[in-house]
């Protein structure tokens, strides 16, 4: 699928071939200290029992030759580590409502199996199991995210797992010290169904409503546990299905969910690798309407919830491409360019500016799948465009937001899609200020100039994430084309800093004193 049809905004500058500028853009920063703390919980990651994200992606089992740590492959627990990820949701995704709990615990040899139908159709051993995800989680100080099985499960099976997660004591407990776990794990999210209407048992709002009430009753928290639970929410811009859940029962949740994709069209959805410059901008525009989504769910939620208790979860978001020619179509195997990157930046400054209300967000997948931090073929390894965003972005985690104002046009890119030409992001933690700053365009360079607005701040050094060809990625057996590099084009010079950006680039500084 290739786009012909060019917006007048960048044909004007792209399309007729005229040469590239530099532009400048004024941004004023307006810290607040009733700013929102950007919880690092948007950082997460989604691991699902699809394709290789799970087998191979991040378990290979201990007899695997691929070196590992009980299973778990050492380049990829080096890559989380890396990453401070935050959260980690599993088992799925569609996975997760065919998902019976029991099935994966116990000695591997006598684990049942089953058809992963989703993905596929391939024979799920059960080999990675609870222990298994709970173990890694805890190993590296990660929040497992459990997401449960309501489309094809039971209020007692739900149940039942929390209490083999969380009791100390108990018929559930003791079946988990006979599988050789003493002490209860710490779980703090639980999701109660997910896409309930979908993959997820096709539900209504009404009906699932009732359900989400049903099942959360009997998630218990045991002694030293308290669940966040999160109920199953809409499909994009679906803000009816926010409203019946919120308004039967936003009193028993802690979160709810949202799922946003950028996809055109689902029956051909494009190449990762191959894309015109309007394929790129339309991308920039369907990205940036994670802005009006989360706008409208939030408008919704205020109305039952004003005091911004329930959050918003957006709890599978990126980009989605055909796979990769020659891969299973089950797997969602897709490369990642630096077009993905801008994506992943833009996404995460947008989510900065919802953090009253976003709570947390993961990015769908973390390996082998999807938008994925990074690809494994047998025991190579290479790290996407998408890992170096969240990598140069881990100072926001848990930083204070400080809201600016940006004189930035507004592209308009596609079907009354618009997004900013440049995109800027700014917080402040232990007396560091991180701005990271996004420019759009695939021609223009960009004279950024940021009002630091008294913020005392004298010293600047960055990062920057871009590449001569928007197409660029990273592959095995090759050297990285996408990176992060030290950037120095930025100078603060009487309380305001100066930025001086290339086309397509992703620039994240660090200020202090
Ligand atoms: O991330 C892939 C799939 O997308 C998930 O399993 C499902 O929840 C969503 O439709």
């Amino acid at each position: 699928m290739k786009r012909q049809v060019l917006t007048l905004a960048i044909s004007a500058t792209l399309a007729l071939g005229a040469s590239a500028a530099t532009k400048t853009i004024n941004v004023t920063l307006a810290p607040s200290d009733s700013a929102a703390v950007i919880a690092p919980e948007i950082y997460g990651q989604f691991t699902e029992h699809l394709g290789s994200c799970i087998y191979g992606g991040i378990w290979v089992g201990e007899d695997s030759p691929i070196p590992n740590t009980q299973g778990y492959r050492n380049d990829v627990l080096q890559a989380i580590r890396d990453l401070k990820v935050p959260v980690m949701r599993w088992p799925g995704g569609c996975f997760a409502d065919e998902y019976h709990w029991e099935d994966g615990i116990g000695p591997k040899e006598e684990r049942p199996r089953m058809i992963n139908t989703n993905w596929g159709g391939t024979v799920e051993d059960n080999s990675f199991g609870t222990h298994e995800f709970l173990n890694l989680c805890e190993m590296l100080g990660v929040e497992p995210y459990i997401s449960g099985n309501v489309g094809s499960g039971s209020v007692r099976e739900l149940n039942e797992w929390v209490e083999y997660m969380t009791a100390p004591d108990g018929p559930q407990a003791r079946r988990r010290m006979a599988n050789g776990r003493k002490e209860p794990w710490h779980l703090k999210y639980l999701g109660i169904g997910n896409e309930t209407w979908g993959c997820g048992g096709n539900m209504l709002p009404e009906y699932y409503a009732d359900i989400y009430r049903q099942y959360a009753t009997y998630c218990r928290n045991y002694p030293g546990n308290k669940l966040f639970k999160i109920a199953s929410g809409s499909n994009g811009s679906d803000t009816n299905w926010t409203d019946v859940l919120m308004k039967k029962a936003h009193r028993h949740m802690d979160g709810i969910s949202v799922h946003q994709y950028c996809v055109d069209n689902w029956n051909d959805k494009g190449q990762a690798l191959e894309f015109t410059d309007d394929d790129y901008y339309w991308l920039m525009g369907k990205a940036y309407e994670m802005d009006g989504v989360l706008t409208d769910h939030s408008k919704v939620m205020d109305k039952y919830d004003p005091a911004k208790r329930v959050g918003l979860m957006v709890d599978e978001w990126g980009t989605w491409w055909n796979v990769e020619p020659g891969t299973n179509p089950g797997f969602l195997y897709q490369q990642n360019t630096l077009r993905d990157a801008m994506v992943a930046a833009l996404t995460l400054n947008v989510f900065h500016n919802h953090a009253d209300r976003v709570k947390m967000a993961n990015i769908a997948q973390f390996a082998n799948v999807l938008q994925a931090m990074l690809l494994t073929k047998d025991d190579k390894m290479v790290l996407t465009p998408t890992y170096y965003v969240f990598k140069s972005y881990i100072p926001h985690q848990g930083a204070r937001h400080i809201p600016l104002t940006s004189d930035a046009p507004m592209l308009d890119v596609s079907k009354g899609r618009t997004v900013p030409e440049v995109s800027v992001t700014a917080s402040e933690k232990d007396g560091v200020t991180t701005i990271s700053l996004v420019n759009i365009s695939l021609a223009d360079k960009q004279t950024v100039n940021i009002d630091l607005a008294g913020i005392d701040a004298s010293k600047v050094t960055g990062e920057i994430i871009t590449a001569s060809d928007v197409h660029a990625y990273n592959d095995f057996d090759r050297a990285e084309q996408v990176t992060l590099a030290p950037f120095k084009d930025a100078k603060i010079k009487k309380g305001v800093l100066t930025v001086e950006m290339p086309a397509h680039s992703i620039v994240t500084l660090s200020l202090t004193k």
